[in-house]
């Protein structure tokens, strides 16, 4: 077994990064597959905390190549300010690779995510204005530029000529905004490239030869399932698949590489941006996950919609990603609860249902039904081993276990690296 994907089994912020950077130690690459810098995953290490939105969390193991695969987009000059922030830190980043097919997110792109999130008035998504939706929109319309395109000084201003004609149309005419000048991007962007020049490779040629020869390979997702393009609360999502099925693809791998999907939970679930949000909170214990959880966008800095475990949503997207297993993130943040509840079913109208509804009106109007169970209200922080944790505390996670259909493979307590629980063998 060679190949472990990491897949965001809620809205995001599960906690992938400070997994991640604890399994990386076991690992010789890890891999972004997809989303761009509106990820952000922070790992705590050596009183030290680190914020990733486009380098992969494994980059602090010295002996891990970091790749940035061919479905990401990436904003090269968040990029560069990343590795720069990073390097001040004593990291080595000629560990770091970039796909040549990966598209580049350009200034119309950051541009776009805001004027049509203005223009969208109360149905607004809530993005993080990182031009991630209108950079997909590029790729998949055939305009986009890759990481290659930029490397080839006269192609890339051909094509930007051509595609900021467009974008200029659109910005002026549609939005009656300034116009963005050819040559301050041309001049901008070819600076970028030739900074990132020497981590530009066939990456998937460098990880095909890693998996023939059974290393092991991480694959780091970003954002959750349930901002999934297909699968997500749509239109409330991201602009890329989040999935497992797509995993693979973004990285350049046959999708039969992939050994084992390990999905990543918190103890609890979280919402930033707009969208249904079933079991999502709004008295002082919504308020008390916040504080205890730290819940503020790593991203945006905005504060994240708290509530109970959903495990309706909770199954669904480990079915979809056929899950080997799960991570319960945060428990630690539950610790003071006098109640802890799972909401294991909705109502809507007259019925009971145990999968959520396509439909947004349907799912907006659900009503979680709750199971409640005592709270441990002892510290679980110090807890490195399944007796280690308080009766309520295992009683909590064998339900999630049982409602998930998934075994469960780590329990996280804390935010720091070693501040979790390994119930059973990864594998790696
Ligand atoms: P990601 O996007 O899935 O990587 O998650 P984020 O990094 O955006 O948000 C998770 C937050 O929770 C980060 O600040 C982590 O440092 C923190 N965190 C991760 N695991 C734990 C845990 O088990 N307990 C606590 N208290 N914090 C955690
Ligand atoms: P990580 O990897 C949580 C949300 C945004 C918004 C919607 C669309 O840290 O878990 P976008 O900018 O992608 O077009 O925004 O998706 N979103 C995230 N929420 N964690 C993330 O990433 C997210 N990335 C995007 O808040 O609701
Ligand atoms: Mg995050």
């Amino acid at each position: 077994m060679t190949v472990l994907a990491t897949i965001g089994a809620q809205w995001g912020d599960e906690g992938k990064g400070k997994l991640v950077d604890e399994i990386a130690a076991r690992t010789e690459y890890v891999v972004r597959y997809q989303g761009g810098s509106n990820a952000g995953h922070r790992v705590v290490f050596d009183d030290n905390e680190f914020s990733f939105h486009l380098v992969p969390a494994g980059i602090l193991h010295p002996s891990v190549t970091c790749i940035i695969g061919n479905g990401v987009v990436v904003d090269p000059r968040g990029l560069l300010g990343e590795m720069e922030s990073l390097r001040k830190m004593g990291v080595d980043l000629s560990r770091l690779l970039i796909s040549e097919r990966a598209h580049v997110v350009m200034p119309y792109h950051f541009v776009l995510d805001r004027l049509e999130e203005e223009s969208r008035g109360d149905d607004k998504i809530g993005t993080v204005m990182r031009g991630i939706g209108p950079a997909y929109v590029d790729k998949y319309s055939r305009v986009g530029i890759r990481m290659a395109d930029l490397l080839d000084v006269d192609q890339f201003r051909a094509k930007l000529a051509s595609v900021l004609a467009q974008k200029n149309r659109m910005i002026t005419q549609i939005y009656g905004q300034q116009p963005l000048s050819l040559e301050e991007i041309h001049t901008e962007y070819v600076g970028y490239a030739q900074r990132l020049a020497p981590h530009i490779v066939d990456t998937q040629i460098v990880l095909q030869k890693a998996v023939g020869e059974g290393k092991p390979v991480l694959l780091e997702g970003a954002q959750g399932s349930l901002l999934d393009i297909d699968f997500g609360t749509y239109p409330f999502v991201t602009s890329s698949s989040t999935v497992v099925g797509n995993a693979a693809m973004g990285a350049g791998l046959p999708p039969r590489s992939i050994d084992y999907v390990l999905g990543v939970y918190k103890a609890y679930i979280t919402r930033v941006g707009s969208g249904p949000m079933p079991t999502e909170l709004f008295n002082g214990e919504g308020d008390a996950l916040r504080e205890a959880g730290h819940e503020y966008g790593t991203t945006s800095g905005r504060p994240r919609r708290c509530g109970w475990f959903d495990a309706v949503v909770g199954r669904y997207v480990a079915r979809l990603n056929g899950l080997d297993s799960a991570a319960i993130m945060k428990l630690d943040v539950l610790d003071a609860m006098p109640v802890v509840k799972i909401c294991t079913g909705y109502k809507l109208g007259a019925q009971v249902i145990k999968a959520p509804p396509a439909n947004l009106n349907d799912l907006a109007a659900c009503e979680p039904v709750y199971e409640e169970w005592p709270g441990w209200q002892t510290s679980t922080s110090d807890a490195r081993t399944w007796e280690d944790l308080p009766e309520q505390a295992r009683t909590y996670l064998k339900r999630i276990e049982e409602l998930l259909e998934t075994p469960l493979a780590v329990v996280s307590v804390g935010p720091g690296r070693g501040h979790s629980i390994y119930l059973r063998d990864l594998p790696f």
